[in-house]
């Protein structure tokens, strides 16, 4: 096999098997026109050149980081796909003393959200010398008059104190909204550069609106600051307001954990969100080293028999005086009759509503150590929305900072239909369609996964 790192190693038995070819996502990011108007920051980028620590804007972050992923490609070193990296360029598309933002936030909550507002707005403001940001509030509903609501004004001096609270100060909504109503808005407000924050229903929400947009011809750059506490964006390394999640997530286990000790034969049983992908359980169990088992979308789970999740819990209980589950909802959903992506009743946004895991494990628990003659309490901690409406902790909130930064020099430059997110640690432009093409979840096999297996020391399977 010829490859771009040539093929001296194909039958070498000590070098890692190739993994087969995988699929090359087409990673161009569309823009409205060449960009002829000299950037106001072209001067701090005058001495600038791709180092370990910055990417210069005519280079790309490739999309492999290993020799086997970069080899099954096939393709000369060139040729290898990669990321436009973030930043800004010393040309630009809109005239920053002509141009018109708008923000709007959609979906759920998320640490972080007025953490990003507010560094959109500094950024256009300061920076670029933009004279008009504007909010839409309550999600898409804001750009159709029959909601009845009004803009918001957004400058450095409104923004200054907004990212002590959670939540966001835009407010928000789920659901679509019929895209030509809202270019028509866009066009009635003189917008050139709209920046979505939201999940992937969002963003395809904002691609339909880029698209008519390019359909009417006009000049309107989306950029999108994908936000999902469940880190289920694809190509994205982690999203923000996933680490302040994750950390008063585990504050549930280390109460549960506490609990559980203090009876005898104690069960902690602790649900976490995480619809389709077992981050925020994976995470906060290994910041609390005191789960017992974890239970994810990703792996399915038997509860009956020896080899059962029930019978592991009692012999746990047995050998330690008391044990700790940890249970992402969208876990077990089979055992409920259910699959995450079946048909059923779905939430406006698109997403399947899910049966109740915590309460269904805590009474076949329940049932199993009675039946059993086993005295036990469990106690049962669902800290549901709690760990989304805080304020973004200092590490999350660096990163909207510069998460929000990125989308303002992406959009100033005319791009469009596009996301900014950090990929193997550099900050990169993504096509919409990429980002929502695909669920990242957590890899049965990765070695995510294998900390938490080595953690809890629950086996690979449960029945
Ligand atoms: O998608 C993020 C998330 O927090 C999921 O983990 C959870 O299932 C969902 O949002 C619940 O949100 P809501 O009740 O607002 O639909």
């Amino acid at each position: 096999m010829t490859t771009a790192f040539g093929d001296e190693h194909a039958h070498d038995d000590n070098v890692v098997a190739l993994p087969r070819v995988q699929d090359t996502p087409d990673l161009t990011i569309p823009t409205l026109g060449p960009s002829r108007i000299t950037s106001p920051m072209a001067p701090l980028l005058d001495a600038r050149r791709t180092t370990e620590h910055y990417v210069d804007e005519h280079d790309r972050v490739l999309l492999d980081d290993t020799v086997a992923g970069m080899s099954s490609r096939g393709v000369q070193l060139a040729d290898l796909p990669g990321f436009e990296p973030c930043g800004p360029r010393r040309k630009i598309f809109f005239d920053p003393s002509k141009t018109r933002a708008a923000i709007v936030t959609c979906g759920g909550l998320c640490p972080g959200l007025n953490d990003v507002i507010a560094g959109l707005v500094r950024t256009l403001t300061y920076h670029y010398r933009v004279r008009r940001v504007v909010g839409i509030r309550n999600g898409y509903q804001g750009f159709v008059a029959d909601y009845g609501h009004d803009v918001v004004e957004l400058t450095p001096e409104a923004v200054r104190d907004i990212a002590t609270d959670g939540g966001t100060v835009l407010g928000t909504s789920r659901g679509p909204q019929d895209p030509d109503v809202i270019v028509d808005c866009l066009e009635q407000l003189h917008i050139n550069v709209l920046f979505v924050i939201g999940g992937d229903g969002s963003m395809r929400g904002a691609m339909k609106i880029a698209a008519t947009v390019a359909e009417r011809g006009l000049m309107i750059s989306v950029v999108g600051i994908p936000k999902t506490i469940d880190n289920d964006i694809p190509y994205i390394d982690q999203s923000f307001g996933f680490q302040t999640a994750f950390s008063i997530a585990s504050d549930a286990i280390r109460a549960a954990q506490v609990e559980a000790q203090s009876t005898a034969n104690g069960i902690g049983l602790v649900k976490l969100m995480g619809r389709h992908s077992g981050f925020i359980a994976c995470y906060a169990a290994l910041a609390r080293s005191g789960a017992d088992v974890v239970l994810i979308p990703e792996v399915p789970f038997g509860l009956d028999g020896e080899q059962g999740l029930l019978a592991h819990l009692r012999r746990r209980v047995e050998d330690r005086g008391h044990a700790v589950v940890v249970v992402a909802e969208g876990a077990g959903q089979d055992l409920l009759g259910h699959t995450v992506d079946d048909h059923g009743a779905r939430d406006a946004s698109g997403n399947a509503k899910l049966q109740d895991i915590g309460p269904y494990l805590r009474r076949r628990i329940g049932d199993h150590f009675s039946d059993a003659g086993v005295e036990t309490s469990i106690r049962y901690i669902d800290p549901s929305y709690a760990i989304r409406s805080v304020p973004a902790n200092p590490y999350d909130s660096v990163y909207c900072v510069r998460l929000s930064q990125a989308a303002v020099h992406a959009a100033m430059s005319g791009r469009t239909e596009m996301v900014v997110g950090r990929w193997r640690r550099r900050f990169v432009h993504i096509p919409m369609g990429v980002a929502v093409s695909r669920r990242n979840q957590v890899d049965p096999h990765g070695d995510l996964w294998m900390a938490v297996l080595e953690s809890t020391q629950q086996p690979v399977r449960f029945g």
